[in-house]
């Protein structure tokens, strides 16, 4: 596996319900100066991105429903946007951040994001879309809390951090883009590191977090879900958590039907009060990279233990981790609800769309396809496209099978990859990787059922060991080298919705696509119109706005 660039996977799980919404939601205002740095990732100073001056950017702590307002000014040298990964942005893809559904926002110029996380309680976090500006930092936590103070059966963690895991190259983005621009491969990371730090290791590190002795700490956006990194802490054990009683979803005053647990992991800081190391490491990599970060006793003494605890070897065990995320269905009564989808294990599938990732040369130069498509981003966003009436001057949809032939997958064409997908109806998705290196995909817009990881390729009778029960809903899932992977879920988020490998290399090199869900009346109850402020660029840059395209209750 090579360029593995997942940043963070959340383990906090998307509530998409109905709530008593109120009338004045509050706003919460930021302005980010988005410029060039420098900083020393893995111990060398080399260009970054910076948010206010920072690397990692500020984490956004909000309250769900909060109406989060982002002033960008982009002060690089190049067009640049910011996608928030895991908000759903319901009815909203006009805040998506990807290039699909925005304009970029050039240099010396300013966009301002609002969006509503709606009941998505946990952790999330936002990078840049833009060319390969992800691998140079300009990425942060973002945090929702839930409205009210939640009873849980757990003594509420008194302390919350964000880790976020990615690696690193020492090459400066437009460095990386010259060499993928040229054909060629930007070969494995140089390091990982954890809040853009990667510790020496030697006891001169200074500690990234500090624990008050005795007390519970929630860590957020944790990768080891994501099995692409694992992460560990000397002599202290992650508890994964899950709040899902009554009397929290009475407080959080969801729809009775609509119940979503909560996932936290749990540190209990009751050990010897000194330091400690946390270690982050690579799997399924021949070469394991591993960092490490320090997490400090306050008032502790005494240096951590240059012991570092080891990580699981091969991926039998991550597909028991993958079995063992199930949800507790005897804690509650209630199932979880995404979308209407009381029971997921009992709904219909309507379609059903095999994606199997295969990379080859194109004239010559690598890229990465998803059945023999290669993504490209046209100059007009595919949203605005479609918005504007003009989407048969710029792509067309579909250009994709469900079912891919051998030749098909084989045969890699460069072109806009969007699927036409239908509103409401219930797809099952197969992520089929032949390929040596572990794949992560992301789904903007939704989370979805996560029903199986298997080894080798899948076939409908694999249908009867999907984990139709208690499966938990996620926005990414891993699929291991010569697995696959099933997801389901309900096509109800209008909206054009990017599908992407969490892997910067692969999807700058075309390893993504477009779900475009079209609302079939054109209802405002089903997406909002283009908003007023939002930039307008390629064939519609000076097209008059459509106006209300989209009416009705
Ligand atoms: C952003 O940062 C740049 C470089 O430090 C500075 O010149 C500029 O004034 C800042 N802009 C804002 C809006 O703070
Ligand atoms: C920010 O986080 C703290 C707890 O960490 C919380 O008490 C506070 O209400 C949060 N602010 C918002 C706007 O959610
Ligand atoms: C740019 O920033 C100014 C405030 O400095 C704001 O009034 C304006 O609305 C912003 N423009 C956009 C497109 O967000
Ligand atoms: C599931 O929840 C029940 C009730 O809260 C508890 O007794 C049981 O130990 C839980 N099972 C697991 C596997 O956590
Ligand atoms: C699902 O399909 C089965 C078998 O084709 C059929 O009997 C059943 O009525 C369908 N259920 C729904 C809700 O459409
Ligand atoms: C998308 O699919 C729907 C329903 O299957 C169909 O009616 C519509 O014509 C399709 N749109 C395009 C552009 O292919």
């Amino acid at each position: 596996m090579r360029g593995v660039k997942l940043l963070a996977a959340c383990l906090y799980l998307a509530a998409a319900a109905t709530v008593v919404v109120h009338a004045e939601d509050p706003y919460f205002h930021h302005v980010w100066n988005v410029t060039y740095g420098t900083a020393s990732p893995l111990g060398v100073p080399q260009q970054v991105i910076l948010i206010n001056g920072q690397f990692p950017g500020p984490n956004i702590n909000s309250t769900s429903n909060n109406n989060v307002i982002i002033n960008v000014f982009n002060n690089l040298d190049e067009p640049f946007l910011l996608t928030w990964n895991g908000i759903q942005h319901r009815k909203n893809c006009w805040q998506d951040g990807t290039p699909g559904t925005m304009c970029p926002i050039m240099p010396g110029t300013n966009y301002t994001y609002h969006f509503q996380p709606k009941d998505q309680i946990g952790s999330y976090f936002y990078y840049p879309t833009t060319g390969m500006h992800r691998a140079a930092g300009g990425y942060g936590g973002l945090r929702v809390n839930s409205r009210l103070l939640i009873p849980v059966p757990y003594a509420d963690p008194e302390d919350d951090y964000t880790v976020l895991i990615g690696d690193w190259y020492t090459k400066s983005h437009t460095q990386l883009k010259k060499f993928l621009d040229g054909g060629r491969t930007i070969g494995r990371p140089d390091g990982i590191v954890i809040n853009g730090k990667s510790g020496k290791g030697d006891g001169s590190d200074a500690p990234l977090f500090t624990l008050k002795p005795e007390r519970l700490t929630g860590l957020g956006s944790v990768t080891w879900v994501s099995d692409i990194y694992h992460f560990r802490i000397q002599n202290h054990k992650m508890k994964l958590v899950e709040w899902k009683d009554r009397t929290f979803f009475k407080r959080l005053r969801l729809s009775r039907r609509s119940r979503w647990p909560v996932l936290w992991h749990i540190v209990t800081a009751n050990q010897e009060p000194k330091d400690y190391y946390m270690v982050a490491s690579s799997r399924f990599l021949k070469t394991v990279i591993t960092t490490t970060g320090l997490l400090r006793y306050e008032g502790g003494k005494g240096p951590a233990s240059s012991q570092l605890p080891a990580g699981p070897v091969g991926w039998a065990w991550s597909l028991n981790q993958f079995r063992s995320f199930r949800w507790n269905l005897t804690a509650s009564a209630a199932r979880p609800n995404p979308q209407g989808s009381y029971h997921y294990g009992k709904i219909n599938i309507t379609r059903t769309i095999k994606l199997v990732n295969t990379q080859g040369k194109v004239d010559g130069k690598l890229r990465f396809a998803l059945n023999g498509v290669s993504h490209t981003e046209p100059e007009t966003p595919l949203k605005l496209a479609e918005y504007f009436g003009i989407s048969d001057k710029v792509f067309k949809y579909d250009t994709i099978t469900d079912d891919p032939t051998p030749e098909q997958i084989k045969n890699i064409k460069i072109e806009p990859n969007v699927l036409n997908i239908t509103h409401r109806t219930f797809v099952e998705v197969v992520f089929e990787n032949h390929e040596k290196s572990v794949q992560s995909w992301h789904l903007d817009g939704y989370s979805f059922f996560s029903v199986a990881v298997e080894p080798g390729t899948w076939t409908p009778e694999k249908r009867k060991n999907y984990n139709l029960l208690d499966a938990v809903s996620r926005h990414t899932v891993q699929v291991y080298p010569k697995c696959w992977a099933a997801i389901l879920l309900t096509f109800d988020n209008c909206g054009m919705w990017n599908v992407r490998s969490e892997n910067t290399e692969r999807r700058y090199l075309g390893q993504q696509l477009y779900a475009s869900v079209l609302s079939p009346e054109k209802s405002l109850r089903d997406e909002y119109n283009m908003p007023e402020t939002s930039l307008q660029c390629g064939l519609v840059k000076n097209t008059p706005k459509p106006v209300n395209p989209y009416a009705g209750a």
